[in-house]
């Protein structure tokens, strides 16, 4: 585009001559004759360079360059100065209204032309920066806000996220402090979760209550609110807030707005009056966004913690309920089934286990004869010796605990007692036979304690033993029932 250069001088002998040395040059042109002229024409065209007269009738340079400078859309034009003569003075004056450079008249064509052509040049350096500076500063709140989402995504903690969306606002838009509160529905209040750029002694902390009419209207408009007065009308209260008013005179509201429900408040307090121009504005409201979004999948995330915190209760009373009505149907003693399975998780920790292993041993232990549903009760309590028949159905029981449990996603690990709680250490056992490690670790824990107690324990087809004989058993059993190890922790674990 062609680059537009006033000239300004109250004689026509003086624009024709400047006129003249700078036509075909490549410059669009235009003139005027006096400063009101000047003032108006630099405003509507912009121009990229203006030549100024000193001594006009009326409004001079001087005056002219002072009130260029004082209006912001203009402020930045380049001015040359065209002293009559070479008078140090005036170039004093005129540096001071904020001239750039000075001709003199009468004016060289060759010197004229060499710092108009430098001026421009000059000039469009520094718009090429500011384009620059401008591109950085958009390069960074890009960044700042894929950093946010990065915080969502990888689900950070909800105030980590605000702290860093705090420190965001008052870092790239010059904001002097700012503060993140979220919105609790049931408390009927706004809690401070995040704030940045308070002196020490006023960190304000703790909740804003409804009643304040602000954030009532931050709830029912869901719309920016910018209040200078805020400070002065919560002085003397005790409202979290009630001391800012010493250090800041504005402040705004930006609700956090997600699914078109308020989930908090972005605030922002500022020392002097903030007025952000659209960039910073659009920076603002994206960054309200993102922290909406982090609270909103925060709460999700909450709320399906909690509710997978009470599945999980339901499921594991839901257990021990299967297992409390096993026992009554063995005809089994009261407590036999918890008391076993409190006993197996001893015995596990000591042998190291710790954490969800516990937690599932002990699910299993809890269901380790729950296949015994399939038995029917003339097996299950018949008061003599099984048949071969009876047998062969009565072996079933950890594989009916098999077909009962596996398609339970939920109990898929508590698996290996119930299964293989009548696996023998040498191969003897039921229902797959298996041999030494092949044995869950678990089970091969579960198998002496539930011999023992068995063996302890009236059944309907004999009298419980006496405890000698009973350890005497398990004894002779190592190597041959049960793991050789397992029976020593054992016995350690009764001593
Ligand atoms: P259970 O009563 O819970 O017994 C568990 C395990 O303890 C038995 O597994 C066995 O290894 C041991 N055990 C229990 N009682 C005795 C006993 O009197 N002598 C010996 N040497 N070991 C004993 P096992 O043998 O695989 O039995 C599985 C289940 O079959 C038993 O669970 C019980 O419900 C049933 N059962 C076993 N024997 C008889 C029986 O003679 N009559 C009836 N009605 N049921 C039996
Ligand atoms: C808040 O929004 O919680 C701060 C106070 C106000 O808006 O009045
Ligand atoms: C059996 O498996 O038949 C009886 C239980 C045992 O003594 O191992
Ligand atoms: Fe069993
Ligand atoms: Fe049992």
């Amino acid at each position: 585009m062609m680059q537009k250069i006033l000239i300004v001088d109250d004689e026509p002998g003086g624009r024709d001559a400047l006129e003249s040395l700078l036509l075909n040059q490549g410059y669009q042109l235009a003139l005027a004759s006096n400063g009101i002229e000047t003032l108006s024409i630099a405003r509507t065209i912009n121009p990229d360079l203006i030549l100024l007269d000193i001594m006009m009738p009326g409004m001079d340079g001087f005056e002219v360059c002072r009130q260029l400078r004082a209006d912001p859309r203009i402020a930045e034009v380049p001015v040359i100065m065209v002293t009559a003569l070479d008078d140090r003075d005036s170039r004093l004056q005129g540096i001071e209204v904020g001239a750039d450079d000075f001709v003199t008249k009468p004016i060289d064509r060759g010197e004229l032309r060499t710092r108009v052509r430098s001026i421009l040049r000059l000039n469009r350096y520094r718009s090429l920066q500011d384009e620059r500076v401008k591109l950085e500063e958009q390069i960074n709140h890009l960044t700042a806000l894929r950093c946010i989402d990065i915080a969502i995504t990888t689900g950070q903690d909800i105030s980590h996220t605000l702290q860093m969306i705090t420190e965001q606002v008052t870092g790239q838009l010059h904001v002097d402090a700012a503060i993140a509160l979220r919105y609790d529905p049931l408390r009927l209040c706004f809690d401070i979760c995040a704030c940045h750029g308070f002196p020490e002694h006023i960190i304000p902390f703790g909740s804003v209550s409804i009643q304040d009419s602000l954030v009532d209207r931050v709830l029912f408009d869901q719309k920016e609110i910018h209040d200078p007065q805020f400070f002065k009308r919560i002085l003397g209260g005790d409202h979290p807030y009630a001391l800012l008013g010493d250090y800041f005179q504005d402040y705004h509201a930006i609700p956090l707005v997600s699914r078109g429900t308020v989930l908090g408040v972005l605030e922002i307090f500022q020392k002097a009056p903030l007025d952000l121009g659209l960039d910073a504005q659009e920076f603002l409201i994206t960054l309200s966004g993102q922290a909406a979004i982090a609270i909103d999948s925060s709460r999700t995330l909450e709320d399906l913690r909690r509710t997978n915190t009470d599945l999980v209760q339901a499921y594991d009373a839901t257990i021990e309920g299967w297992s409390r009505a096993m026992d009554l149907r063995d005809k089994e003693t009261e407590g036999h089934t918890i008391r076993v399975t409190e006993k197996t998780v001893e015995l596990a920790r000591r042998m190291g286990m710790d954490g969800s292993e516990l937690l599932q041993m002990r699910r299993g232990a809890l269901l380790h004869d729950i296949g015994k549903l399939g038995v029917p009760d003339a097996i299950l309590l018949k008061p003599g010796p099984l048949t071969d028949e009876e047998w062969v159905i009565m072996r079933k029981h950890p594989t009916y605990a098999y077909e009962l449990i596996s398609p339970i996603r939920y109990l898929s690990h508590a698996l290996d007692i119930p299964y293989c709680h009548h696996e023998k250490w040498n191969g003897s056992g039921y229902p797959q036979g298996l041999k030494g490690e092949e044995i869950p670790l678990a089970a091969r824990l579960f198998a002496i304690i539930d011999v023992w107690d068995a063996l302890s324990s009236d059944r309907p087809y004999r009298r419980g033993w006496p405890a000698e004989k009973v350890f005497k058993y398990l004894r002779e059993g190592s190597g041959i029932h049960f793991d050789p190890k397992v029976v020593d922790e054992f016995f350690q674990l009764m001593r």
